[in-house]
C-alpha cells in the first residue's frame, strides 16, 4: 500500500471531543477531508450541530452529534454507544475536550482543581476505557489524546497548576495505555501543542500586550499555531500511516519546548 493510500481514511468512524469549535473542529475537519465519518461529542449541543451540518456539506461523510459531559462515566458510555449504533465500529477516538482554570496554586479552589482534572484527565481516562474496551474487540484501533506543551514545561507568567497537572497526567496515560493495549493492535499517542490562536483567542493575539509578547519572546518561531497546523499529526496518527507509532508524543509548538 503507497503511502497516499495509508492515509486515507475512507469507512473510519472516529469520535471527536470537545469537536464542536477551536482545535477539535479543525482536525475533525481534517479527518472528514479524508473521508472519515464522525461523532462529535461536546457539551455544546448548538455548536456541534453546526460543525456536523459543515461537515457533513463540505466533505460528504456521515456526522453525527452526541451532546456529553466526558467527566461523566455514563456520559461517555453513551457516546461509545451511540457511535457504535450509528457506525457498527469505532476507529478513532481523539480526546480534544479540556478546559483551563488559572489562579495562583495557593489560592485555587478546590473545585476548581477538581472540574479541570475532571475534564481534562478523568474525562480522557473515561473515553479511553469505553472505547479502549470495544477496540480491544475489535482487535485494532488509534487514540489521539490532546495534551499539552503544558504537560512537559511550566507555562510563565499565567498559573496554572490543575490545568498542567491535567496535561501531564494525559502524557503518562498515553503512554500507559499504549503499553497496555499493544498487544490488543489499540494505538495510544498524544499531540502537545504549544500557544495556538483559535477564534476564541484570536482578538486576544492580535491586540498584544504584554503577555502575548512575552509567550512569542519565548518561541523560537516567534508566533502562535492555526488550528489547521494540528490537521497533519491528526491524519497521520489516525490512519495506517502511523501503523508502528504509539506512546509518542508530539510536540507541535513552534520550537517552545526545545527552548
Ligand atoms: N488553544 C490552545 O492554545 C491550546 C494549546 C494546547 C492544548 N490545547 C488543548 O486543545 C484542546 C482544545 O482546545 P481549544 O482551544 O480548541 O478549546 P475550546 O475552548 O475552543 O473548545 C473546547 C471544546 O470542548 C468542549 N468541551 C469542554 N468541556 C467539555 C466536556 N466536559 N465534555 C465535552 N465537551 C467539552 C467545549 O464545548 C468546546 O466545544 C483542549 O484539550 C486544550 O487544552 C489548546
Amino acid at each position: 500500500m503507497g503511502i497516499m493510500e495509508k492515509l486515507q481514511l475512507r469507512g473510519y468512524a472516529t469520535i471527536v471531543t470537545g469537536g464542536a469549535v477551536g482545535l477539535g473542529r479543525a482536525m475533525a475537519a481534517a479527518l472528514a477531508e479524508m473521508g472519515s465519518d464522525l461523532v462529535i461529542a461536546d457539551l455544546n449541543r448548538g455548536n456541534a450541530d453546526k460543525a456536523a451540518a459543515e461537515l457533513r456539506e463540505q466533505y460528504g461523510v456521515r456526522a453525527h452529534v452526541v451532546e456529553a459531559d466526558v467527566s461523566k462515566p455514563e456520559d461517555a458510555e453513551r457516546v461509545c454507544a451511540e457511535t457504535l449504533r450509528e457506525f457498527g465500529k469505532i476507529d478513532v477516538l481523539l480526546n480534544n475536550a479540556g478546559i483551563v482554570k488559572n489562579a495562583k496554586a495557593e489560592e485555587m479552589a478546590y473545585q476548581d482543581w477538581l472540574d479541570v482534572i475532571n475534564v481534562n484527565l478523568n474525562g480522557v481516562f473515561l473515553m479511553s476505557q469505553q472505547v479502549g474496551r470495544q477496540m480491544i474487540r475489535q482487535g485494532k484501533g488509534s487514540i489521539i489524546n490532546i495534551s499539552s506543551m503544558s504537560g512537559i514545561i511550566v507555562n510563565t507568567p499565567q498559573n496554572q497548576v490543575a490545568y498542567n497537572v491535567s496535561k501531564a497526567g494525559v502524557i503518562s496515560l498515553t503512554k500507559t495505555l499504549a503499553a497496555e493495549w499493544a498487544p490488543h493492535g489499540v494505538r495510544v499517542n498524544t499531540i502537545a501543542p504549544g500557544y495556538m490562536k483559535t477564534e476564541l483567542t484570536d482578538k486576544f493575539f492580535r491586540e498584544g500586550g504584554a503577555l502575548i509578547e512575552r509567550w512569542m519572546s519565548m518561541t523560537p518561531m516567534g508566533r502562535p499555531g492555526v488550528p489547521d497546523e494540528l490537521q497533519g499529526i491528526a491524519v497521520y496518527l489516525a490512519s495506517e500511516a502511523s501503523s508502528f507509532t504509539t506512546g509518542a508524543v508530539f510536540s507541535i509548538d513552534g520550537g517552545y519546548t526545545a527552548w
